[in-house]
């Protein structure tokens, strides 16, 4: 008998940009698969091999899934899941926004049900609070958001495909607890007023293609100065991008990956941002990324 596959494809993502704390996120061409079909019981196997990930307590994914699946007073029997994790765990790189995004689009599908912006959020959010991460995974390119109590309100902005993501990954995984841990309640009105400006020039930096104001545009006082303490050689690691041509450098989301946006050079760029990580005796990797501008995509067939 024939058995119905889901598989679903999600981006990579790079939230924050600098100065656009909780708002701005960008897609990234590096994904997630997530292949399931119903089975009686939970079977995982994960590509490279990962055990808590295997472990369906762990499993965003499989939880999205139960979740909805129970949401239409069924019962969840449980799932054959497939999942290919390229994204890396922990790194300020949107992999749970992957596996939650994946699963609402599952069970979405399995159940037969349209799904409205209002449904998204409404599930979504009871698994991670950030739309900065969650939108650009979902609808992919560059999304500025923002979430009130009853509903969250978001713009896709064109991205200059010119631009590329050198996106420098340590080996040290960073929670975003911990990283949220270390920010202020209240900031200085000079500080707010400081990242407003460059917030906005960016995305006018973006529109005008005045790839020069990017540097200034990235700056930021809300999170960075806080979280640099979690990543050894901070200011190193974005100085080497800047004098190897890059024309926009921070930190990716919470951490603990650094981006540099780059029209050219962008094998040297990361060198040096690797190279600047080893002097304090952090082993790096980087990967040259554009952005996906497709977000999501969904198959279903049979097998
Ligand atoms: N904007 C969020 C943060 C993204 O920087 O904490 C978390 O993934």
């Amino acid at each position: 008998m024939s058995k119905k596959v889901v598989k679903v494809r999600v981006p990579a993502t790079t939230a924050n940009l600098g100065a656009g704390f909780d708002t701005f996120g960008l897609a990234l061409t590096l994904y997630n698969e997530f292949e399931v079909e119903e089975i009686e019981g939970i079977y995982i196997e994960s590509y490279p091999d990962n055990e808590y990930l295997k472990n369906p307590e762990n499993n965003l994914f499989i939880k999205v899934v139960k979740y909805l699946c129970e949401a239409e007073g069924k019962r969840f029997k449980g799932a054959k899941l497939k999942q290919t994790i390229n994204v890396p765990v922990a790194r300020g790189l949107g992999s749970s926004a992957t596996a939650i995004v994946a699963g609402i689009l599952t069970g979405f599908a399995v159940h037969k049900k349209t799904l409205t912006d209002e449904e998204f959020f409404k599930v979504a959010y009871m698994f991670e609070p950030h739309p900065d991460n969650l939108l650009p995974a979902w609808k992919g390119g560059f999304i500025t958001a923002l979430k009130t109590e009853g509903k969250t309100y978001y713009t896709k902005v064109d991205f200059p495909k010119e631009i590329k993501a050198v996106v420098v990954i340590p080996d040290f995984e960073l929670s975003t607890e911990l990283a949220r841990s270390v920010l202020p309640d209240n900031v200085p009105l000079k500080d707010a007023i400081f990242n407003l400006q460059r917030a906005t020039l960016f995305i006018r930096a973006l529109e005008e293609k005045r790839f020069d104001l990017l540097k200034v545009a990235m700056e930021d006082r809300l999170h960075q100065p806080y979280r640099k303490k979690l990543i050894p050689n901070f200011d190193k690691v974005i100085e080497s991008a800047y004098d190897n041509g890059a024309i926009g450098a921070s930190l990716s989301g919470a951490g603990s990956t650094m981006l540099a946006l780059a029209t050219e050079n962008f094998d040297k760029i990361g060198q040096a941002m690797v190279d600047a990580f080893k002097e304090a005796s952090i082993k790096a990797q980087y990967k040259v990324l554009d952005v996906d501008t497709e977000g999501a995509k969904i198959e279903i067939f049979e097998r």
